[in-house]
């Protein structure tokens, strides 16, 4: 099963994303061909680069993130409420319709 996703790019490009449950959402998105999310660590949480800004609508259906998580957000300029890493997030049914942006480059 897959679940439909909008991520919309640093230039503000829409676009379509399918992710399949299970996979984070840093896989998802790098999936669909979205390189500017680098996510360099491959999803260890120990980089930063996949940092995206989560539709503030489904925050609530979204774990809390760790401590490692939060810890390494506090390192970008760019942290903003609803900042998380996208490597850290599940894919599930419940995430279905959101619409994720790609954080500023720090
Ligand atoms: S991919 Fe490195 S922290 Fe998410």
């Amino acid at each position: 099963m897959s679940v439909k996703l909008t991520v919309i790019e640093r230039d503000g490009t829409e676009r379509e994303v399918e992710g399949e449950h299970g996979l984070s959402l840093m896989e998802a998105i790098r999936g669909a061909g979205v390189d500017e999310l680098v996510a360099m660590c491959g999803g260890c949480c120990s980089c930063a680069t996949c940092h995206v800004l989560v539709d503030p609508a489904f925050a609530e259906q979204l774990s809390a993130p760790s401590e490692d998580e939060n810890d390494l957000l506090d390192s970008s300029i760019h942290r903003a409420e609803h900042s998380r890493l996208s490597c850290q997030i599940r894919i599930s049914a419940a995430l279905a319709g959101m619409t994720v942006t790609v954080a500023p480059e720090d």
